[in-house]
């Protein structure tokens, strides 16, 4: 059975929330603060080594109250059950959901069609673990039986942006294979990153789901005709693997069979890094790193399922998204890590958030009448302070902002990480104290330029009252790392479950691919 159809605006807690919206949109966060001297532990929610402060949130309990009632309105506790036990709720593409079950750590089974999937997800995996092993000690070597040093992962999307943001983020914990990521379609990336390989020690994963995308194929393409310049046809089964479900196309390339890693229909490209698309994380990093970011998405599997709505990461940030995004009518949200690892994070985010929910028409075929699909954007703190954040401190927009920190640095360098962490805690509080005029006056008159408070002071006043979450998490390892993510991807489930939209098809795609092929005919 599938998700059921609620129009959120048309519920109870929907009212509700609008007529408390305009008791409280003009009521400055600072003035929520003094009345509960506890606020931030009273909004302070826990996960493993995760914390959540929410209390910089233009909310009262009032407000979590009702958006609670309206995910229970919504089904959202009938929903996640579906999500996780292999229900087609991707309806429009007549397909289950189950990324979940590729880090399933329990030894339940889980049925799609009537057929337990975690045999096969657990053969993959050993699979990926023992190539991983042969490459990372070199018993698998390339076409002239040198060991290999690097690995070339082409995809895109999907079975790009994943796979890369891990890589990176987790480089501290990389092993002496170098990884390079190939994506677009420009011609000279590829020759950019070919340039200064070895074809006899370089490693190609060939990642695409579906085998057919315009991208991947090209530069997969051009990739062999260079590797052919020094190799033959038959050296491609040393140096070529590839992960799809269209074992035919993949044959046809010259893959060998059993360099093949299989993945399912039943896994988005977005929410694809946990499967054999993520292969080249586990080269990278090593298969026990791999094991443990997928074991750190299996907690947070396991908090989102088992916690209540209002103790709950992924629900309590879905829910004040919307509050923000249909009662606020914010466009965007940023994703700010203080850690320069996580620079990639929000280009993964967007497409999870903006592929998945980026949805004008509801579960019934109807246009929507209500907001959906929120922008989301960001960059590592401290650089968007330097860079964006004067928009977002004085602007004219309203933009909710996700701060990620981590208790401990990797390299324990205490100057640094005590000033950087100064900084992301600074950010939150001048985003929802700001500045008042008599602060600025005080400041301009110990500061000796009295002369210039009639001319400048209006432009140095921050209003504040501007929202964040904090995200603290003790340390950034492939096992934070995993629950990061998976809370992201719950997230992005309970939005669209709210919406009132189907998360797991992407059609918004298709129609530019179809236009290029035509005007490909149009100017060959
Ligand atoms: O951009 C559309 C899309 O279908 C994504 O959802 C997917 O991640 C990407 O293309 C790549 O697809 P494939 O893995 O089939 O090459």
């Amino acid at each position: 059975m599938a998700l059921k159809n609620i129009n959120p605006t048309t519920t109870n807690s929907w009212k509700n929330l609008e007529n408390h919206f305009e008791q409280i949109k003009e009521i400055h966060m600072k003035s929520l603060f003094q009345k509960d001297h506890n606020r931030k532990e009273n909004f302070t929610l826990n996960f493993d080594d995760f914390t959540l402060d929410i209390s910089k949130n233009r909310i009262t309990e009032e407000t979590l109250k009702y958006l609670i009632e309206l995910a229970n309105e919504s089904e959202l506790k009938d929903a996640i059950g579906k999500y996780f036990s292999g229900n087609k709720i991707n309806e429009t593409e007549n397909r289950a959901v189950l990324h979940t079950a590729l880090r399933n750590q329990n030894n339940n089974s889980v049925l799609v069609d009537g057929e337990d999937v975690m045999p096969e997800v657990k053969q993959t995996l050993q699979k990926i673990e023992k190539f991983t092993d042969r490459v990372v000690s070199g018993a698998f070597k390339g076409y002239t039986g040198k060991t290999f040093t690097d690995v070339v992962n082409i995809g895109i999307g999907g079975s790009d942006l994943g796979p890369r943001m891990v890589v990176e983020s987790l480089q501290f914990y990389k092993n002496h294979l170098n990884t390079h990521f190939v994506s677009n379609i420009d011609g000279d990336h590829v020759s950019e990153v070919i340039k200064s390989l070895n074809p006899e020690t370089t490693l190609f994963v060939i990642v695409s789901k579906t085998f057919t995308t315009q991208e991947t194929l090209t530069n997969a393409e051009t990739i062999k005709k260079w590797f052919l310049q020094s190799a033959t046809e038959n050296d491609i089964q040393y140096n070529f693997v590839a992960v799809s479900t269209n074992l035919e196309k993949v044959l046809d390339f010259g893959i060998a069979k059993e360099n093949i890693f299989t993945m399912w229909d039943w896994v988005g490209g977005r929410y694809s890094l946990w499967s054999a698309v993520g292969l080249s994380i586990s080269l990278a990093l090593g298969y026990k790193n791999f094991d443990a970011l997928l074991k750190g998405a299996f907690e947070m599997d396991e908090h989102f399922k088992g916690t209540d709505f209002d103790k709950n990461l992924p629900v309590v940030l879905a829910l004040l998204s919307i509050w923000y995004n249909n009662f606020f009518h914010t466009d965007s949200e940023v994703v700010i890590p203080y850690t320069q690892y996580l620079e990639k994070l929000a280009p993964f985010l967007q497409q999870l958030s903006m592929e998945s929910n980026g949805k004008s028409v509801d579960r019934n075929g109807n246009k929507i009448n209500y907001q959906t699909g929120n922008i989301i954007w960001g960059n590592s703190g401290t650089n968007v302070q330097h860079a964006f954040m004067q928009l977002v401190h004085q602007g004219t927009k309203l933009i909710p902002i996700d701060f990620i920190g981590f208790e401990e640095s990797l390299y324990g360098n205490k100057d640094h990480h005590e000033k950087l962490m100064a900084n992301f805690y600074a950010q939150a509080e001048a985003l929802y104290a700001g500045k008042t005029e008599e602060e600025v006056h005080l400041d301009m008159k110990v500061q000796g330029n009295i002369d210039k408070i009639n001319q400048l002071l209006p432009f140095k006043v921050f209003e504040g009252n501007r929202p964040s979450n904090t995200i603290l998490i003790e340390k950034l390892t492939p096992k934070s790392l995993g629950s990061l993510i998976a809370m992201y991807e719950h997230k992005t489930f309970v939005q669209g479950v709210i919406w009132n939209i189907y998360s797991f098809d992407q059609f918004g795609v298709e129609l530019g691919k179809e236009l290029a092929n035509k005007f490909l005919v149009k100017n060959s």
